[in-house]
């Protein structure tokens, strides 16, 4: 997460994410999944503006996208960032208001993580825009109860693993500028239907050890080798496009392919930039999706 003021403003850029791995564990008691996943924060960001305002919350979305108009969250009471800011109300007695403007670039249900992203960005902006003086612990708890993703995007570190419903945080080192090209056909997917979807065999679970070092060690062609994602099965089953994605970047000869999260958003690891900018206009030229060259970021 990126900070600045502008006048009285204070301007949040917010970045996206990828799952280089994803293997879900179990099913909990209260209907979510036990996860054990490795994120990446990637240079594709929205950002939130935040002007104070008298009393009154107001949200207004728009489209940053160069390409294509990107679809918008609704500004209603189902809005993250909305609800973010209620339960800041809710915890602190705080009766501020603020006008909160959103620039959309990160595509939705593509499990690139923009809605928790956003949720993240308005705690972490509002506490300051407010003065609220909130803890990073506190905020952790209110990260956990918006959603599985926001705790990650609080400190947005570069790699972390998480696991629990994807809220315990422990952050890894990552070196090298890893590089991707990244594949969001026009649909999108609800990650409850995905998780649903989802048959959980008895078999072994696979483990996050060896993409970890890769990352450590900064080296793409290994990280390429080892990503995965358990939710490909289920996302494979629900939707055409994630098929057609997957096998156009498998096409490309890249070290590694995977799904994001839950989709439809699929990724290909690259060598370097120049590789993913080639595979770039290749894919972009075959389809109707839209293609990102991002690096690993803050
Ligand atoms: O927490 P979040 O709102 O992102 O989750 C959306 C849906 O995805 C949940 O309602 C649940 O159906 C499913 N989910 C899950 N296990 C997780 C995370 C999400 O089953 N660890």
């Amino acid at each position: 997460m990126r900070f600045r003021m502008t006048g009285p403003s204070l301007v949040v850029d917010t970045p996206a994410k990828l799952n280089l791995h994803l293997e879900v564990l179990g099913r909990r008691a209260d209907g979510f999944h036990q996860l054990e996943t490795v994120m990446v924060s990637i240079g594709l960001y929205d950002t939130l503006t935040l002007t104070p305002a008298d009393e009154r919350i107001e949200l207004d979305c728009h489209s940053g996208s160069v390409t294509r108009p990107e679809p918008l969250p609704p500004a209603d009471d189902h809005n993250l960032i909305l609800r973010a800011a209620d339960r800041l109300q809710e915890r602190t007695g705080c009766r501020s208001g603020a006008r909160i403007s959103l620039t959309k670039r990160i595509p939705m249900e593509a499990g690139l993580g923009g809605g928790s992203s956003d949720a993240a960005a308005a705690l972490v902006g509002l506490n300051r825009l407010w003065g609220l003086g909130l803890s990073g612990h506190d905020l952790h708890e209110e990260a956990a109860r918006l959603g599985s993703d926001v705790n990650f995007f609080l400190d947005s570190p570069r790699l972390a693993i998480c696991r629990g419903r994807g809220e315990e945080i422990v952050p890894r080192p990552l070196r090298g500028p890893l590089w991707f090209v990244v594949v969001k056909p026009p649909g999108g997917l609800s990650t409850a239907a995905v998780f649903r979807e989802l048959s959980l065999g008895s078999g072994d679970r696979r483990s996050c050890a060896a993409i970890v070092d890769a990352a450590a060690d900064g080296n793409a062609a290994h990280c390429g080798r080892q990503v995965f994602n358990a939710l490909e099965s289920p996302a494979r089953q629900l939707s055409v496009e994630v098929r057609e994605v997957l096998r156009q970047l498998r096409s490309e000869r890249l070290p590694g392919v995977a799904l994001s999260g839950s989709g439809t958003a699929c990724f290909g690891v690259c060598r370097n930039r120049s590789e993913a900018r080639r595979a770039a206009s290749r894919l972009r030229a075959t389809g109707t999706s839209d293609v990102f060259v991002v690096q690993a970021a803050i």
